[in-house]
């Protein structure tokens, strides 16, 4: 609820929502479960997975659920350095342990990890992943395409973000920022054929709250090498840009569970930096995809 209040304060929910809806929210903040491993927990990693699918069956059992869903949209972890699990691939063990769906709306490695794959393969459940597509590389997986198409050579293509938020205060670890990185430079190279030079970058500017700013600068080649350039600047709010990808996410896979769909799903591209399988990096054909995919769960 105070997060809500926030959300209302900082313009990114209407003024009289987080009140509308308080007795919900206070709901549903009983139903928050410590996760972990929390500093000098001394459970192993199979005991802690079985530990939160305990969490996760007893939430579906006494809310009476027909299905649950699990969706990872925890801050951004580094990669793992060490033998024992990360708490999101914990989180996502536990998820298929208890027979739920599972969506990482995040970079962090979930069911990425070589010690899940034979559980992600032999679950029988539908999954998703990895790491929501709702801003610059949103607009990079439109843009890309036609760079490529209208055979405009792209010679540098380098990003700046500037986050607020909490998202903004775990990306100044510059581990979790290299995790989310990966997944932005994947689309350039997966659409142009060839990562072009540029980084990108990602600064914690907390006055901004929940805005982001995102900059490009694409070098690119014309005609006979005529030299070009195309700047964007994409101010959005990451909130109201990531809230419906995830209601979205969690109603294809309840339904896609329920006819019986199970693995990896790239057919839900489109919501992805890093999708599963090798489907187009182009947005266009992303959403023919989903569209098709959605048509075959009715
Ligand atoms: N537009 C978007 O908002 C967007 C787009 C793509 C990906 N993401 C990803 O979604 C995630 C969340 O983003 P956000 O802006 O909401 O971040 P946030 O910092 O506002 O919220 C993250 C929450 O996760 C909690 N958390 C951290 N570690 C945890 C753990 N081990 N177990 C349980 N909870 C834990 C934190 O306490 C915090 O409440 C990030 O990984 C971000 O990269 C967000």
């Amino acid at each position: 609820p105070k997060r809500a209040e926030h959300l209302a304060a900082g313009g990114v929910l209407p003024h009289g929502l987080p009140a509308a809806v308080g007795a919900e929210l206070a709901a549903a903040d009983r139903e928050i479960r410590p996760g972990g491993p929390q500093p000098g927990d001394s459970r192993s990693d199979d005991e802690l997975i079985a530990d939160f699918a305990a969490d996760i069956r007893d939430f579906a059992d006494r809310g009476g659920l027909a299905g649950a869903v699990v969706v990872n949209v925890a801050s951004t972890e580094p990669a793992p350095d060490s033998s024992r699990l990360p708490a999101s691939s914990l989180y996502a063990a536990a998820a298929l342990r208890a027979g739920c769906p599972y969506v990482n709306f995040t970079p962090s490695t979930g069911l990425h990890h070589p010690s899940l794959a034979d559980l992600a393969a032999t679950s029988g459940l539908p999954h998703a992943g990895r790491d929501g597509k709702t801003g610059q590389t949103l607009l990079r997986s439109v843009l890309a395409p036609m760079f490529l198409q209208r055979s405009l050579s792209v010679r540098a293509w380098s990003g700046t973000n500037l986050l607020g938020g909490g998202d903004g205060a775990a990306l100044a670890d510059p581990g979790a920022a290299a995790a989310k990185n990966a997944g932005k430079e994947r689309v350039l190279a997966d659409a142009l054929g060839a990562a072009p030079e540029g980084e990108v970058h990602i600064d914690d500017v907390p006055a901004l709250g929940d805005w982001k700013t995102a900059w490009d600068h694409i070098a690119f080649d014309g005609f006979l090498g005529s030299r070009m350039i195309l700047q964007t600047i994409w101010q959005g709010c990451d909130s109201a840009l990531a809230a419906p990808l995830v209601l979205d996410l969690a109603r294809l896979l309840l339904r896609a569970h329920e006819k019986g769909v199970e693995g990896p799903l790239p057919e839900l591209g489109f919501y992805f930096k890093d999708p599963d399988g090798d489907a187009s990096p182009a947005l266009a054909e992303q959403y023919a995809t989903l569209v098709g995919f959605a048509g075959s769960l009715r």
